[in-house]
């Protein structure tokens, strides 16, 4: 099981979370971050000089993907909506997940025990 981290343009999240949808993938986290790359920011120039804004406003997409074989797929589907080509487009990071756990699904122990002992 992995963690998918993507940061992307917050206009290209949208695109990006329709892409998803469209291949079944349906749960996910939304965040809007700032953050820098690897150019440390981007250069402006105005009259009274150069100045550098180094907390770039991105939208950060963490996705759980339960079967490993599918996050290439997850991937691809991400760079293909969030690509533009341009220094900014955003990064992506695959991280291990231990467990998952589904809160609505959850049972306490005692439940578990008679519900086990049930079947015998
Ligand atoms: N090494 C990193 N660790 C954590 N977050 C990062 C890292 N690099 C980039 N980010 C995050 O990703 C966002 C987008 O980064 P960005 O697309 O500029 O990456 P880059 O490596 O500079 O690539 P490019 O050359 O295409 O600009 C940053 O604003 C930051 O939030
Ligand atoms: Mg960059």
């Amino acid at each position: 099981m992995k963690m998918v981290v993507a940061i992307v343009r917050p206009e290209k999240y949208g695109e990006v979370k329709d892409a998803l949808k469209d291949r079944g993938v349906t749960g996910m986290t939304f965040t809007p971050v700032t953050g820098r790359g690897m150019q440390a920011g981007v250069k402006f120039t105005n009259r009274v000089g150069e100045f550098m804004i180094d907390e770039i406003e991105k939208v950060k997409i963490e996705i759980v993907v339960e079967d490993d074989s599918k996050v290439p797929c997850v991937i691809d589907t991400i760079c293909q909506a969030a690509k533009t080509g341009r220094h900014g487009d955003g990064r992506i990071f695959v991280l291990p997940v231990e467990s998952a756990v589904r809160i609505s699904e959850w049972e306490p122990e005692p439940m578990k025990e008679a519900q086990n002992t049930e079947g015998n």
